[in-house]
């Protein structure tokens, strides 16, 4: 009886211009383009097995068996995986995170990217890294940013064929941080899943997706000049916009918390000291604070002492997902 298994890792990301809606929902195609940078350090391994003898997918998640849900949603990822391939055959997954479940950062981009990675290793598909990041996409969207290295950029594409991540600078080119000051661990209650099929019910999305691409402009030459004032101001903006209509949408999302806000005023005011740092808040009310990485130490000393922070987690721009064996 033949195994087909593979080993693979990949990194969460951080996005500086996010994704948030669907053009289609069952595709993951956005209603716009989006930017980000792979964090360094955090990681998800993924180790797949197709076996003719399984009844049925298995997950395990830090191990222990996951939930329904999540069973679900990997799945029907891999039924994906199984038309690609031609193959019939079930699959048991066993995923391992570094990095603390429901932190503020997000978990599905690294779980679908390295699973992407590990199950078209196994069933030896040769895919592209274009073809790679369109399947890690089909788990969830900003999983296809954490398949190239470095920053990356999401262009929303019109079709499945065109909708996927590239590349626009190396993980070195510009030496950043991202420091998250969690405030609270508990999973959120209306996932992004969730979130993005109700954006359009906001009356401020159709204004936010008008002046995406400006945006996208602003944020890729920042990055591409090293420009840190230039990317503060377009990314809080970024990010302001996206929770406006996340509160103004029906049901109306309140992601932030006191906390939330009282850490992105502290930043906006550490800027104009003229300390290089700014925040973007994902769906969730922990707070990433983007800094160059020669004031890590100090943003992580000066967050560590607003009230409310239990920890902090401090990455870098990082690779993409790999096949380890
Ligand atoms: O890929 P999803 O469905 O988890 O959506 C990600 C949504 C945000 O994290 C809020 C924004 C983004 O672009 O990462």
């Amino acid at each position: 009886m033949t195994l087909f298994t593979a080993l693979a890792m990949a990194h969460p990301n951080i996005a500086l211009i996010k994704y948030w809606g669907d053009r289609d929902a069952h595709l993951h195609l956005p209603v716009s383009g989006s930017i980000s940078f792979n964090l360094d350090g955090l990681a998800t391994r993924t180790l797949i097995t197709f076996d003719p003898q399984l009844h049925a997918d298995a997950l395990s998640i830090n191990a222990a068996p996951a939930d329904e849900k999540s069973l679900k949603r990997m799945s029907a990822f891999l039924d994906v995986v199984r038309r690609w391939s031609g193959s019939v055959v079930f699959a048991s997954v066993v995923s391992e995170t570094n990095f603390p479940l429901g932190s503020g950062v997000a978990s599905s981009a690294s779980a679908f990217a390295a699973l992407a990675m590990a199950a078209a290793h196994a069933l030896n598909l040769n895919l592209s890294d274009q073809e790679l990041s369109r399947l890690a996409r089909h788990g969830s969207g900003s999983a296809c940013r954490s398949i190239p290295g470095g920053f990356v950029e999401w262009k929303c594409g019109q079709s499945d064929e065109d909708s996927y991540a590239e590349t626009i600078a190396p993980p070195d080119h510009w030496q950043l941080a991202d420091v998250t000051a969690i405030v609270s661990s508990e999973q959120k209650a209306i996932s992004s899943a969730e979130g993005h099929q109700i954006a359009a019910s906001s009356p401020l999305q159709a204004a936010r997706v008008a002046d995406a691409n400006r945006r996208l402009d602003i944020c890729r030459s920042a990055i591409l000049e090293r420009d840190f004032d230039k990317l503060a101001t377009i990314t809080e903006l970024d990010s302001n916009l996206m929770h406006a209509v996340m509160m103004t949408s029906t049901p109306a999302l309140f992601y932030w918390r006191p906390e939330t806000l009282a850490i992105m005023k502290a930043v906006a005011a550490w800027r104009q000291s003229g300390l290089p740092v700014c925040y973007t808040v994902d769906a969730g009310p922990n707070v990433h604070v983007i800094c160059l990485a020669q004031v890590e130490s100090e943003v992580t000393a000066r967050l560590s002492t607003i009230p409310g922070v239990s920890k902090t987690l401090c990455a870098h721009p990082g690779a993409g997902a790999s096949f380890v064996k």
